[in-house]
């Protein structure tokens, strides 16, 4: 179907469904175990009623914002995904490229299926990207890649440590699912050393990924190898969300922001949707908010669950396959209509809730009865 008749996430996610590889569909799909926080992801923020005011000139909405200071023109952004390839040949440069006119920010995957230089290439000036890493039992490949970060200051303004996966989950659908011929999309920012064979690719990849990260031996190491600020992908309980802003008390100019995610349910099974995990930070330690940057992750589907999010105090929101799909319906432009229906829904959410810019969110905008019940 033409893009333009595509009129919401889900009729991307059909639409790339039916023109994807297998192989692909499995990996992408997939989560852990029953896929059980896959489920609450996508579920939990019907269950956040909106509170709109009335009376109020919403002419114009404003959804622009600023990350560590360089200005984005959305709070959505692109959360770190492996293998775009496998989705359509542009890949992580097609992410970017069909981002760019929104001012959309993109993290992207070491596992990416392109260089990090190559998905900068043709980026616009003041696009903002940042790196993810996955640490790996040899330090000097992920020391070789951070120098590589290093240098390329005009996109990549991050970098984003994930935490929650030192080992993959236990996805049965992309085990299950044979590779039709050669898999012909590679990580190389792995190096190559990615298992060959068949089977998940997401055992695959964790092929020599470091499992012993430590508060205290890991981020002065990561310290030491980059000056970008540093934000840390996974956190799931207040207690170590708490751990995070005191560690950036403590040590100024490190870690910078955390992301409440669990992985798209691709880790821990049941882990907590971050909808459960803001409200818990709320409740315990609401000064994290005020101290680092909190941003969240999964389950994203329309405009309405970003501005739901934003109210409970996230100042950025990521989505992950609604981007791989939109590559997977039609490339670049697929992206592009994917953050097209997007921006367009938060603004037309922003509008009916009565509010001209991000800044005046707050939870006085919504009720979150229901999901506390739980
Ligand atoms: C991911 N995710 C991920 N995260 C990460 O830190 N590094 C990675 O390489 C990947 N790879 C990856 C591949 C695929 C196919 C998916 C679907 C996800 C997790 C990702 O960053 C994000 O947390 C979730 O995708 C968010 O959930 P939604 O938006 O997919 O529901």
């Amino acid at each position: 179907p033409p893009l333009e008749s595509l009129m919401n996430l889900d009729e991307i996610e059909d639409a790339a469904t039916k023109q994807v590889s297998r192989k692909c569909y499995a990996y992408y799909f997939s989560a852990g175990d029953d896929l059980l926080s896959k489920y609450y992801n996508n579920t939990v923020y019907r269950n956040i009623l909106l509170r709109p005011r009335v009376f109020v000139d919403c002419t114009r909405a404003d959804q622009s914002t600023t990350v560590f200071g360089h200005r984005v023109g959305t709070p959505v952004f692109v959360a770190p995904a492996a293998m775009a390839r496998l989705a359509h040949p542009d890949g992580e440069a097609g992410i970017a490229r069909g981002i760019s006119s929104f001012g959309g920010m993109q993290v992207v995957s070491h596992n990416a299926s392109m260089t990090p230089e190559q998905i900068v290439a043709d980026a616009a000036e003041g696009q903002v990207f940042g790196w993810q890493i996955y640490v790996q039992n040899d330090r000097r490949k992920s020391e070789a890649m951070l120098a590589r970060i290093n240098k390329m200051r005009r996109s990549y303004k991050f970098v984003v440590l994930t935490l929650d996966a030192p080992v993959p989950g236990k996805r049965e659908l992309d085990e299950k699912s044979q590779f039709e011929g050669q898999l012909q999309v590679s990580a190389p920012s792995q190096g190559g050393d990615a298992r060959p064979g068949g089977g998940g690719i997401g055992q695959q990849m964790f092929w020599g990924t470091a499992s012993d990260l430590t508060w205290h031996t890991t981020l002065p190491w990561l310290r030491k190898h980059t000056d970008l600020p540093i934000v840390l992908k996974g956190v799931q309980t207040h207690e170590d969300a708490y751990l995070a802003a005191r560690y950036a008390e403590q040590n100024p100019g490190s870690v910078a922001g955390i992301i409440l995610s669990n992985h798209g349910g691709r880790a821990l099974d049941t882990a907590p949707p971050a909808v459960h995990t803001l409200l818990e930070i709320r409740k315990y330690c609401p000064e994290v908010l005020d101290k680092i940057d909190v941003w969240v992750d999964g389950g994203i589907r329309r405009g309405t669950d970003v501005v739901k999010a934003l109210c409970l105090g996230a100042k950025a929101v990521g989505v992950g396959r609604a981007a791989l799909w939109g590559l997977g319906a039609g490339g670049w432009k697929g992206v592009h209509r994917t953050f097209e229906i997007l921006t367009a829904e938060i603004d037309t959410c922003l509008k009916l809730l009565g509010v001209q810019n991000l800044s005046e969110l707050g939870p006085r905008f919504i009720n979150t009865r229901m999901v506390e019940r739980d």
